[in-house]
């Protein structure tokens, strides 16, 4: 296994074809697991993970997403956030959620997969992250 400044410096997106080959489940726990276990402002815990590998339900994500990137990944972590007042008018869940990502993208690449993190996509203008949680409106 690599070293953990090998998994760093060795760490990148890929947005090219991925293998037709199901993620275990249990690999797929101990991912979220690396990213729950990030630190959060104020230890909050804003950042909550739905890992999809239901090719019905992926399907479904993968239409709403335009232009399409990624599509052929046989897994999708989604991460929701909440956003929650740490102290006074405080609130760090976007930095919790980037802590709670990269620690993933660490994970990935140690067990050996590709990743990307997407998100201009999914929180712009488009309104993409809402399509893709079923929300109309
Ligand atoms: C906040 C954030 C949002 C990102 N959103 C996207 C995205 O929507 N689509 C995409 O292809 N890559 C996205 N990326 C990946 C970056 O494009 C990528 O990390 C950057 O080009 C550096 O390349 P590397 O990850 O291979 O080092 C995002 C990265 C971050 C940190």
């Amino acid at each position: 296994m690599k070293n953990v400044t090998e998994v760093i410096s060795d760490r990148r997106s890929y947005r090219g074809k991925y293998k037709d080959q199901p993620v275990p489940q249990e690999m797929l726990m101990n991912i979220m697991k690396a990213g729950l276990a990030a630190p959060s402002g104020c230890n909050k815990q804003t950042t909550f993970l739905i890992a999809v590998d239901d090719p019905t339900i992926l399907r479904r994500l993968h239409d709403a997403i335009r232009p399409p990137i990624g599509e052929t990944a046989p897994a999708m972590i989604c991460v929701l956030t909440k956003k929650i007042i740490a102290y006074r008018d405080r609130c760090f869940q976007v930095q919790d959620y980037s802590a709670a990502i990269m620690s993933m993208l660490l994970a990935i690449e140690a067990y050996g997969y590709s990743t990307c993190w997407i998100e201009g996509h999914i929180t712009d203008k488009d309104r993409i992250g809402k399509r893709m949680s079923g929300s109309k409106s």
